[in-house]
């Protein structure tokens, strides 16, 4: 199996040296979905909806054939349950506002997250915890870093309205078995899937998750920035307002009153992202041509394989989490002995080695397991075994 995805990507072509270990944060972008963006503004860039001319129509078929390919991808029931937003953190904002507006949650209500969350599936909680006085509950790891079920049973009582999980943790890498959450989900609770860091390496399956909501963002899977999805179940979303509206979201205004627009597009007031969602359209057809999961995930198994059998060779690099090749992405946070993780990220940048320091927007983590911060080097698709022993050089000089 060629493992050669590197000639793809344009930025190592105009960075020779750049060794890029921050997928996590964000990933390269092929050329592929570059000339295609390209092509589209030169070509067919138009503003969507209530159109008469030919670019706006290609615009607007575009935009609908990527949500028809999202939908595919997460196995959704329909194209109306996507809905489009800038990011993640945006995606969970939306949600967590529209449960508020439509009085999905009141005072003493209990949100189940657990304890290795991105501040973006904390802080939206966190606000509706000011405004309507709900309650937060973390749900822990156990000693491998997978969700701890035992801990989720015993917290999973009567007052839980919300769970609300990450798939992969953005600090350890490790995959949680959702799948056994969805089969414990109880009728009267929303399941609600923080899915950032499982969708760049896995296939998603929102039947076989059994959840209510899933959210993720799209420049950590080839596409540009600011572009993002919330997929909710139909019927969920038809039953709610959403918090925001104006433009093609409303079907009528009158000076005082409005009505709302059918799915998906009641949730997204005001200009689209179009180019943004043409990209992932492209991202999608370079993801096909390589074959997706099957061969990000062999690679993938072959560098996380690797990258761990090359750490037990320094006995002062310790990796945060579990040091196990199962259950887990490429994602490897650790700490050196001695030395701060802003001077490890610093000397690993002069030597052309991309990586990123502190706390990974995931503080309630650190402040449980380790009161410490941590160097995180991410691995993707792109990434080689040659890295991966430049990467050791530098930290086999760091003792
Ligand atoms: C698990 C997880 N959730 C949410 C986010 C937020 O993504 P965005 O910044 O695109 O909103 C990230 C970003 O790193 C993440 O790793």
């Amino acid at each position: 199996m060629t493992t050669d995805f590197k000639k793809d990507f344009p930025i190592f072509q105009n960075n020779p040296d750049l060794i890029f270990f921050d997928s996590t944060a964000t990933s390269q972008k092929p050329k592929y979905v570059i000339d295609g963006i390209r092509e589209y503004l030169e070509n067919s860039y138009s503003n969507i909806h209530r159109w008469m001319y030919d670019i706006a129509q290609t615009s607007e078929i575009y935009y609908k054939q990527s949500k028809e390919k999202v939908c595919d991808v997460l196995n959704a029931n329909s194209y109306k349950e996507v809905i489009y937003t800038f990011n993640s953190t945006y995606a969970i904002n939306l949600l967590t506002q529209t449960l508020r507006r439509n009085k999905k949650l009141k005072k003493w209500d209990k949100v189940l997250v657990s304890i290795v969350e991105h501040h973006a599936n904390i802080v939206p909680w966190l606000i509706l915890k000011e405004e309507i006085g709900i309650e937060i509950d973390y749900v822990t790891v156990d000693e491998d870093f997978n969700l701890d079920m035992e801990d989720f049973k015993s917290k999973y009582d009567e007052s839980v309205k919300v769970i609300s999980l990450t798939h992969v943790s953005n600090v350890t890498g490790q995959v949680f078995d959702l799948e056994q959450v969805g089969k414990l989900k109880r009728e009267d609770t929303l399941f609600v899937v923080d899915a950032s860091q499982s969708v760049p390496h896995m296939k998603v399956d929102v039947q076989k998750i059994n959840c209510d909501f899933l959210f993720f963002t799209w420049h950590k899977v080839f596409a540009d920035s600011g572009i993002g999805v919330l997929w909710g179940r139909e019927e969920l979303l038809e039953s709610m307002d959403c918090v925001f509206s104006g433009g093609w979201a409303i079907s009528n205004v009158a000076s005082d009153s409005f009505s709302s627009a059918g799915l998906p597009d009641k949730y997204e007031p005001g200009t689209p992202n179009v180019t943004g969602a043409y990209s992932l359209l492209k991202a999608f057809e370079y993801i096909d041509s390589v074959w997706w999961f099957e061969v990000l995930e062999a690679v993938e198994d072959q560098l996380t394989n690797y990258f761990l059998e090359k750490a037990k060779q320094y006995d002062y690099f310790h990796i945060l989490g579990s040091d196990k090749p199962e259950n887990r992405v490429s994602v490897f946070s650790f700490v050196i002995d001695s030395q701060h993780s802003h001077d490890v990220a610093e000397i690993l940048a002069e030597n052309h080695i991309a990586v990123r320091s502190w706390k990974h927007c995931a503080q309630p983590l650190f402040e449980k397991y380790w009161h410490a911060h941590s160097v995180r080097a991410s691995l993707y698709l792109y990434n080689t075994k040659e890295e991966i022993d430049k990467f050791f050089e530098v930290i086999g000089k760091l003792k």
